[in-house]
């Protein structure tokens, strides 16, 4: 075989192989959130959760499968009765069966031969199944056994039952020729069933091999949002949607626009953060900075993107530095509404070029302040903070209260959140939001000096409507150093120069 199938179906395992990432462990309630986030997009089966592990575990799984979700809901289960009565209780619809089949897993792992292990999959999947659940049976370690035994493993579980089967690389140790192997020979195999794949990245070739599994036989693949999992992680979905419809010309039924707010959503629940330069969802994928870039995509944005900003639900962005050219420059501050002369925007390039020189992150908020500095208009802000208190403890929600200026009119708000950061934060878009609903995009902190009292770096992307802003603050408190970014983004979103109606200064 030597095209894709006619339909491909998408097998999300964020909440179950993405959640084994180190260091993540999510809610029930959020687990939820993802799940509907996972439905919204389009997957065809949400693996929520290995129900067996926990009791959070199994509230979340029973939470999602419960919750009237298109995409069919899927518990992780061992060859193990217990797991699947747990499974059961959970009212998931499908179990993901899954039992080691590799020797050195046999006998490291599982102390058991293979005899054993071929009846361990015709019980589970026969008590499974007589339970009324769909059987998707995984052999664990599947591309480092032997053929002949994974074959008679699936035919094993096939024969009293499977619904589908999936042979794991669990390790990562396949690459797209082997790939193309392995499913054209297990396809020969197993002329009618859907068979999976499910490709590990320890090797950065999740998402080739499982294309490569595609196009050779499997109609199912395994992936996770932002390429979450065990060790380098799993095949990344986004990426595999979004170069099987661009590269391949093959339409999944995932609504890819909303790939980059999925991503968002997962990226903050994990705590894991989308590498800037991730393929599809990273924060530079769709910036751009070199002038001789951002002039070409000015005139035709397809000369330095080969996906457009829209299909995956980002906006385009283009940040002033170093490296930035007049038309870059240009182009953003008439955003802003500032219409520079071109002696004005020569300085302005200028000035930009020196503080990248300085080794100075040039933010949205700094690109307005050099251009109001050049064409000599006052600075005047709609939003200035007047007073700030948050209140935060041990086991209680944080609290802020705030009063600021917009407008030159006063208001004043109170919010929560889970720290003083976020209450902070919340309490300022609510006061702000009387005027315009402004999102948080990323917010991005570090300490750029040692100690407790190390000066705190925030950089804040936010969004309003099509226009998008950068800020930064820096102070020794982590509250105000992201009030001051905050505030500081919203001001250059909130000043709009054509509104205002200044005129530049004739002379720079
Ligand atoms: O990678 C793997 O082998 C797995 C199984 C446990 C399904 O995630
Ligand atoms: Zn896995």
């Amino acid at each position: 075989m030597n095209a894709f199938p006619e339909k491909i179906r998408i097998f999300d395992t964020t909440l179950r192989d993405g959640e084994q990432t180190p260091g993540v462990s999510l809610t029930p309630e959020n687990k939820l959130r993802i799940a509907k986030s996972l439905d919204k997009l389009g997957v065809d089966v949400i693996e929520a959760g290995f129900a067996a592990v926990s009791k959070g575990e199994m509230e979340a799984v029973k939470l999602i499968a419960n919750e009237g979700l298109k995409a069919e809901v899927c518990c992780f289960v061992r060859g193990v009765k217990k797991d699947i009565d747990i499974a059961l209780k959970c009212d998931a619809q499908s179990v993901h069966l899954v039992i080691p089949t590799s020797d050195i897993h046999l006998q490291y792992k599982l102390k058991k031969t293979r005899e054993d292990v071929l009846k361990l999959a015709e019980e589970s999947v026969q008590y499974a199944k007589d339970h009324g659940l769909i059987v998707e049976l995984s052999a664990e370690d599947a591309t480092r056994t032997e053929f002949n035994f994974i074959k008679e493993f699936f035919a094993k579980g096939i024969s009293v039952g499977a619904d589908r089967i999936c042979p794991c690389d669990t390790v990562g140790v396949l690459t797209p020729e082997k790939s193309y192997k392995f499913f054209s020979d297990l396809r020969k195999a197993f002329k009618d069933i859907i068979i999976s794949a499910h490709c590990h990245d320890d090797f950065g070739m999740g998402v080739a091999n499982s294309i490569a599994s595609l196009r050779a036989g499997a109609n199912q693949v395994h992936a996770t949002i932002n390429g979450l999992g065990e060790r380098a992680g799993n095949a990344a979905l986004e990426e595999i949607a979004v170069a099987l419809k661009l590269i391949y010309g093959v339409e999944l039924p995932i609504k890819t626009e909303l790939l980059y707010h999925t991503s968002t959503l997962v990226a903050r629940l994990t705590g894991v953060p989308v590498q800037p330069n991730k393929a599809i969802v990273g924060e530079n994928a769709f910036t751009h900075e070199a002038g001789i870039h951002t002039h070409a995509i000015l005139s035709h944005p397809s000369t330095y993107e080969p996906i457009s900003p829209e299909l995956v639900g980002v906006t385009r962005r283009i940040v002033a530095g170093k490296h930035s050219g007049s038309h870059g420059i240009k182009s953003s501050l008439e955003k802003m509404g500032l219409h520079p002369t071109g002696e004005q925007l020569k300085e302005v390039s200028m000035r930009v070029k020196n503080l990248g020189d300085k080794g100075k992150k040039v933010t949205d908020a700094d690109l307005m302040a050099v251009a109001e500095a050049v064409m000599g208009l006052p600075q005047a802000r709609p939003i200035k903070l007047e007073e700030l208190t948050v209140v935060t403890g041990d086991r209680v929600t944080s609290t802020a209260s705030v009063r600021l200026k917009l407008n030159n009119k006063v208001v004043s708000e109170a919010a929560t959140g889970v720290g003083p950061v976020d209450a902070a934060i919340n309490a300022v878009r609510k006061a702000v939001l009387v005027v315009e609903p402004i999102h948080l995009v990323q917010y991005h902190v570090k300490a750029i000096t040692g100690g407790t009292d190390a000066m705190v770096e925030v950089i804040v992307h936010l969004r309003k409507g099509d226009r998008t802003a950068t800020a930064m603050g820096v102070r020794e408190d982590i509250v105000m150093a992201s009030i001051e970014a905050v505030i500081s983004g919203m001001n250059v979103l909130m000043t709009d120069y054509n509104k205002r109606g200044d005129k530049p200064a004739e002379k720079s």
